[in-house]
């Protein structure tokens, strides 16, 4: 009879791809696993011949694919006799190094840009007990800001350009190999520092050059596809933005952080970046939550938008497998699902069996 293993979180499972020892204390909330789901609805609503694929990395402890990178870093950050970490955020990384901080028993200080940063995000980064500073600026300016307190206060930074979030991160294109026996054709992904697209680029890699030691047939890798908002798209226009401005809060990010790298993958997997508009992100958004049942925040939908945008140009051919990440859950932003939904019309009632049964037949 098999022996039960119970999951335990992605070091754990991907122990000897990952920079960890026997004796590394490991700090996990059971990150990770997450479903790769078929969608089946879209495809036909859309009339093409494409089988897609949507990472839903909203299901992980914090809700977002960050937990990924950070059970990494704030491992390797206890390892190294850290009593405490510092990010700047948009929101989802300060969940998740509030959360890794408080399950080590270590200090998190997050800059968050005040006001911008979704409702969800905050609470929960409250609910775990981190040290909130909210800066009258963006992103950008927070991580330039922990680029340089750094050097000054005891205090290790768990944003992507800390190498060990890449590493954990990684770990969802091992898991998309050894799902799907492959790679796809095409990965979609939201971007705004980078870091994302850039793990995934290497765990790519590094199963293929590898493929014989894994349950994947082949060395194949995808090309690779990363969408931004129309305004907050530096890789777009090709240069910095000093103001981005977009309703996806999580990518509103003008100077990123993995610039170099990021080009780096576009050239090596011969992919792209494009944007898209608010109005495109948020269509794509309802249509995954009223076709396909699955609701993702704002900006995880950039990737989705951008795939139907390139199907429908037949850049991204019929016949093609296409894998979409969805960063983030969408009960993160409650306040732009109620906006989306505003002519949703909820029907008030009397408690009685007849009013119940009226409010049934009349909505058939
Ligand atoms: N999607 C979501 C939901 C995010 O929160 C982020 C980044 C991204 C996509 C972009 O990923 O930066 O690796 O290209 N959020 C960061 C944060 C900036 O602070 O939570 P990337």
């Amino acid at each position: 009879m098999a022996a039960h293993t119970r999951y335990t979180g992605l070091i754990e499972h991907y122990r000897d791809r990952l920079p960890v020892s026997d004796s590394t204390r490991l700090i996990s909330l059971g990150e990770g696993n997450t479903p790769l789901i078929q969608l089946h609805n879209i495809p036909k609503l859309i009339g093409k011949d494409v089988t897609i694929y949507v990472k839903f990395e909203g299901l992980n402890p914090t809700g977002s694919f960050k937990d990924r990178g950070m059970t990494m870093a704030v491992t390797k950050a206890v390892e190294a006799g850290s009593q405490a970490i510092i990010c700047a955020s948009t929101g989802n990384t300060s969940a998740a190094a509030a959360a890794y901080a408080v399950r080590a028993g270590i200090k998190a200080f997050v800059l968050i840009p005040e006001g911008k940063i979704a409702l969800g995000k905050l609470a929960q980064t409250l609910m775990y007990g981190a040290q909130i500073i909210q800066i009258n600026g963006n992103f950008d300016a927070g991580m330039s800001l922990v680029k340089q307190v750094a050097d000054h206060a005891p205090v290790t930074i768990v944003n992507s350009i800390n190498p060990y979030r890449l590493e954990g991160q990684k770990t969802a294109a091992f898991e998309i190999v050894d799902e799907l026996g492959t790679a796809p054709d095409y990965h979609c992904l939201p971007v705004g520092n980078a870091g994302n697209i850039t793990a995934y680029w290497k765990g790519y890699s590094e199963y293929a050059t590898d493929s014989a030691t894994h349950k994947a047939v082949t060395n194949k890798r995808p090309v690779m596809c990363g969408y931004q908002a129309a305004g907050a798209a530096p890789f777009v226009v090709g240069k910095m933005v000093d103001n981005p401005e977009t309703i996806a809060t999580a990518i509103r990010i003008g100077h990123p952080q993995s610039w170099d790298l990021a080009w780096k993958v576009q050239d090596e997997s011969k992919g792209w970046f494009d944007s898209q508009t608010d109005e495109q992100i948020l269509v794509a958004q309802k249509m995954l939550s009223q076709h396909e049942g699955i609701f993702c925040e704002p900006a995880s939908a950039a990737s989705l938008s951008g795939a139907l945008q390139d199907i429908a140009s037949g850049k991204i051919p019929e016949g093609s497998t296409i894998v979409c990440t969805l960063t983030g859950n969408g009960i993160k932003d409650p306040d732009i699902a109620i906006a989306q939904c505003k002519d949703a019309h909820p029907v008030t009632i009397d408690a009685s069996l007849d009013a119940v049964k009226r409010a049934i037949l009349d909505n058939m």
